[in-house]
Formats: C-alpha cells, structure tokens, sequence
C-alpha cells in the first residue's frame, strides 16, 4: 500500500483513539497524520507512531492535502465537514449516522458488500455498531437459507455514547456503593446497577414508539444485506457495561439449517468467532470481546416455535469492530 495522509475527525474521542490504536496496530501506511477535534482540545498532544502530535481545532481548511478522513465526532460535525473534506480530494470514511441511508453513499462491512466500496463519491458511510456486528453473522447465514425475520434485543454498552458516559458510569457507580447523592449529565435516568431502553439516550422516541437505534438496526440490515424484504425488529438497551454490546438474536431463515450446520458455516465466516461449547459452559460475554476483532457468537440453538428459527447471542467489541475497526478496514481497502 502507498502511504496515505489521514485526518482523524474527534481524534480525542472514545472512537477517536481507538482509531488511532487500529491504525497503529494494523500497521496502516501514513505518510501523515492530522488529529483534528474541537478547539478545546487545540494544542494536546497524543502520541502516535512514537511520537507526540498536536490536535488541531477542526476548521474548513483542515483537509488540503489529505487523502482519507476518518470522520468520528458526531453528525452535525459530518453533516458539515465531510463534503468538505470529500470536495478537498479526501476519501471520507464516516462514523455517524449523517450519510447512511444516502443512497449516493456506500454502506460498508468490508466482510459482507466490499464491492461496494468503488461506488463512492468522497464519502463512505461506517454502520451503527450494533448493525455491524449483526450482520456480520447474520450474512453466511442468508446466504445458505436466507434470512426471513430477525428479533433482536441489545445489551448496549455506555462506551457507545462517548467518553462522558464511560466517566458517568464509573462515578455513578461509586456514588451509588457509598450511598451518595449523584448529579447525572448523560443518561435520562441511574445507568449503574439500571438497563436504560433508550438510544440515543435523551432523543425523542419517533411516532412509532421505536427509537432511532432501533430504526438504524431496521434500515441499514436492509441496505447492507441488499435485501428489503428481510424483516427486523429491534429493542435496544443500555446497560453497565463499558465495552462491548452483547445482542440475543432470533433468526427465521426460509430454508432449513441446523445448528450444527449453523456452527460450521459461521466456523468459515470472515470476521466471525463461534464460541459455543455449552457443556463447558463457553459463550461469548461482553468482557471476553473487549479489545478483539471478531463478532462472538453461541448459543445457538434451534427455536422451536417456529419451522426455521434459530436463536444465538452475538458479542462484540462496539468501539473497535462496531466502530474504529470497520472504518480503518475500509480504509485499508481504499
Ligand atoms: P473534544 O474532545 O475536543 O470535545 P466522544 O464520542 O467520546 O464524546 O468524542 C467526541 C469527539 O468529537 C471528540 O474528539 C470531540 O472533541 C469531537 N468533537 C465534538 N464536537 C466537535 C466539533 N464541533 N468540532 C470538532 N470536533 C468535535
């Protein structure tokens, strides 16, 4: 690979730094490195590569000469800057929901529609975290039985919703153990020792009754997956968990499949981990996926209510395969 000038949008964010750790690990080629956030963070220093940089307040004139842009620090901040960036000569990749559903804009897990990387016009969208580490199992499966109807509910980390809600997650915490009173800014209501069913927390629940997580899990498994027939419904939750989100998911496939032939298939899957020995009671669990790669899954087990179902918990790490990964993989394929 030719070495690439790379602007990190939010490089002091919780995506951010992980991006900065995939590229790094990954050994990606940068000629040249921008970390770019808000100016409150102007002037620190994080060190990449050995070496100390200094963010740089985001302005317009951030991309001149910068090949990729890894874009992680919030919508509003993308809705704006991306276009720029891509009207700069930048390839965006682009971690917010702002261009996901734009069908100009691809929608990419590199290990199920790769292909669709070359149809970019500047800007490639990143799936919601919770959409990725779905597909990425569901895929194999459609292509061996095709998957009719999904009911999936999350166990969502704070990590998810930014380094803030990490920080109140952990003081919450202590203040509840100490009996103290707590002053919250991030969720509606106690996230420590509590399971929210709101995501985005705080943003309105639309006319449906859904939440807008659970609209992207509907939506994009369909753009992803190039199928609108598949149906999903979805409830997310937040939990007290850091890293990583665990996801039970029900599976009804038009054809038959086993579990066993479940298991093989997934064995051989790119970017999929089966950890299922239920005799030794191994299974996937938000801790053991924290800082890996791969999508977790076990389980698995038929669902007898129904003539083709299959039922499994898929675990994997949001801010790294859920976020910084992806977008780092499709910059790779760039
Ligand atoms: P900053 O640290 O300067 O506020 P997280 O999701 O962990 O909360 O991180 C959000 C990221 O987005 C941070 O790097 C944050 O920078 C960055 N960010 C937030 N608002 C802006 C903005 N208006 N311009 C540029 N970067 C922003």
């Amino acid at each position: 690979m030719n070495a690439k000038s790379v602007a990190v949008v939010g490089a002091t964010g919780a995506v951010g730094q992980e991006m900065l750790r995939v590229l790094e690990q990954r050994r990606f080629p940068v000629s040249r490195l921008r970390l770019l956030a808000s100016p409150r963070s102007a002037g620190r220093p994080i060190r990449f590569g050995g070496t100390d940089l200094k963010v740089e307040a985001l302005t317009a004139g951030s991309f001149a000469g910068i090949e990729v842009g890894l874009f992680s620090a919030g919508g509003a901040v993308s809705k704006e800057y991306a276009p720029i960036a891509a009207k700069a000569g930048a390839v965006v990749v682009d971690n917010t929901s702002a261009f996901r559903m734009d069908p100009q804009v691809p929608l990419v897990i590199p290990e199920v529609n790769a292909r669709r990387i070359r149809e970019h016009h500047g800007i490639i969208a990143n799936p919601n975290c919770s959409t990725i580490q779905m597909v990425v199992v569901l895929n194999p499966i459609h292509l061996e039985a095709r998957v009719k109807r999904v009911v999936v509910t999350t166990f969502q980390s704070v990590s998810g919703a930014g380094m803030r809600a990490e920080q109140e997650l952990h003081d919450e915490t202590i203040a509840v153990l100490q009996k103290r009173e707590f002053r919250r800014a991030i969720f509606p209501c106690q996230i420590a020792f509590n399971a929210i069913p709101q995501i985005p927390q705080k943003a309105a629940f639309l006319p449906s009754g859904c939440t807008i997580e659970e609209m992207k899990m509907v939506q994009e498994t369909m753009k992803i997956m190039e199928d609108d027939s598949i149906r999903v419904s979805a409830t997310c939750v937040r939990v007290p968990v850091f890293r990583s989100h665990s996801e039970s998911v029900n599976v009804e496939t038009e054809r038959n499949l086993t579990v066993e032939r479940a298991r093989e298939i997934l064995r051989k899957a790119p970017g999929v981990e089966v950890v299922d020995d239920p005799a030794k009671e191994k299974y996937p669990t938000a801790v053991l996926a924290a800082g890996k790669d791969a999508s977790y899954v076990g389980r698995l087990r038929q669902d007898t209510t129904i003539p083709n179902g299959l039922d499994m918990w898929i675990v994997s790490d949001n801010i790294r395969k859920g976020a910084a990964l992806n977008a780092v993989q499709i910059a790779e394929l760039l």
